[in-house]
């Protein structure tokens, strides 16, 4: 297995790339089920959780083809990819592929709305928490689906297609307003969705499927109006870039100090997050490349933050803000408001000299003035990355083990940030 050795104590200076983002990529990847024309995806980032999906969509009976690389393209620059989906041969999705990227679920809706039904395991629990399906479930049967759980799997039929219907969730959920709204698209009549995730990847979505001819309106907001179509046809998107790698490196600038130009970042996506990186200390500004992030000299000030769906602060970020409060001048509180069971990272910045005291859904980190390098691990993606930032400022060797959490989510890290600086290295095993 992979480990990733990084000497901490460089300032991060120059220009990191913004791949585009994983979580509008996966759901993108999917609504190529529902035509059987080519959906061309540009921009899509090189991440095991983008091969894991193809391997699912080829295994519906996608087919599947990725551009040639040019000569002198950066490797840096995201891949094209069209899936084309034909005639779908087999409408099961199971256990042994869901069950390892629970995104994967969300084929139900496409498979559904497109086939009249489909069986697709139950995702199951992972490390950072419960995460049931119960919305997604009642989602797919406010649109006249008959849904069962058998085995397992959840079966689901629609013979005669699904239908328009008011989907009111009564807690705000990513994946099953991704779900929901694709599955509308080729219901009978008008489906509206109250409560839906604004999420910039769910207005990604919406803008692909529209572009694929579907009827959407108010993406981006919590009432999406969907009028069912009878067909969809081929499109060309290109992907959003990724809010949450741009708020990853920033974070990391933040704290080793330096100057860096994210390149592609998109500011406006990143509002909330940025806003509090300037209140701990960090100069921000918008170019007409991206987003610059400066610091200099100054220590880091504290600040509290809360998780919240879009535009709040974003959970897939907390760990990473924690590692960088972990230095700060003084206390902060974190708290995390989306997942039960999100805090893996806190025993292993521990490792480093961090302070932080856990009390249910709210840390208390005790900023020092520094950090040692460690052996560290971590369960999830964002909590591996909150360990590298951490590394970045320690003193002496930091040795960052299960380095496939990275790659499900962070495409080239360690080439990304070595060329800013950073003392990194990929050690193979
Ligand atoms: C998406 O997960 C992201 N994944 C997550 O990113 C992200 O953390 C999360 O949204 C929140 O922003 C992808 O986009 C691939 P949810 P998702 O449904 O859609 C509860 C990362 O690191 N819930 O919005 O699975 C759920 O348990 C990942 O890139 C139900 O109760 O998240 C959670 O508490 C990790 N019932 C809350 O809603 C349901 O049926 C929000 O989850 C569905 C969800």
């Amino acid at each position: 297995m992979d480990k990733i050795r990084i000497v901490g104590g460089n300032a991060l200076t120059g220009t990191i790339p913004i791949s585009g983002a994983k979580n509008a990529a996966l759901p993108l990847m999917i609504a190529s089920l529902l035509t059987d024309e080519t959906l061309t995806l540009e921009n899509v980032p090189r991440l095991a959780d983008v091969n894991l999906l193809t391997r699912i969509l080829v295994n519906h009976g996608v087919d599947y083809a990725l551009n040639g690389k040019r000569a002198g393209e950066d490797l840096l620059t995201g891949q094209t990819v069209s899936l084309t989906a034909r005639s779908i041969t087999d409408t099961t999705a199971p256990y042994e592929l869901v069950s390892k990227m629970r995104a994967s679920f969300w084929v139900i809706g496409p498979l559904l709305a497109r086939m009249g039904g489909c069986r697709v395991s139950l995702p199951g629990g992972c490390a950072i928490g419960t995460r049931p399906v119960d919305l997604f479930l009642s989602g797919l049967a406010d649109l006249g689906a008959d849904i069962d759980v058998d085995a397992g799997y959840v079966v689901a039929k629609a013979p005669n297609g699904l239908k328009g219907g008011r989907v009111a969730f009564p807690k705000v959920s990513v994946g099953a307003t991704h779900t929901i709204m694709m599955a509308a698209t080729l219901a009978r009549g008008e489906t509206v969705l109250e409560n839906a995730a604004r999420e910039p990847e769910v207005v990604d979505l919406a803008r692909c499927l529209t572009a694929m001819g579907a009827r959407i309106e108010g993406a981006g907001t919590s009432t999406i109006r969907i009028e069912g179509v009878d067909r969809l046809r081929g499109a060309r998107h290109r992907v959003v870039s990724d809010r949450i790698e741009a708020g990853t490196y920033a974070m990391a600038v933040a704290m080793t100090g330096g100057d860096v130009v994210l390149e592609g970042a998109e500011a406006d996506l990143l509002a909330g997050p940025l806003d509090v990186l300037r209140q701990v200390g960090a100069e921000i500004t918008e170019t007409n490349r991206g987003i610059r992030v400066k610091r200099n000299g100054h220590g880091i000030n504290a600040a509290d933050v809360e998780t919240q769906p879009f535009p709040g602060f974003p959970t897939d970020l907390q760990a990473q803000f924690m590692a960088l409060m972990t230095r700060a001048k003084g206390t902060s509180r974190i708290t995390e408001t989306i997942f039960e069971n999100r805090f893996m990272h806190v025993q292993e910045l521990a490792r480093f000299g961090a302070r932080i005291h856990l009390d249910g859904q709210v840390a208390t980190v005790e900023g020092v003035e520094r950090l040692t390098g460690a052996p560290v691990m971590a369960t999830d993606l964002r909590a591996s990355v909150s360990l590298v930032i951490a590394g970045l400022v320690a003193e002496g060797e930091t040795i960052v083990n299960r380095v496939y959490h990275l790659d499900r989510g962070f495409e080239r890290l360690e080439e990304k940030i070595s060329r800013c600086g950073a003392q990194v290295e990929r050690i193979s095993g």
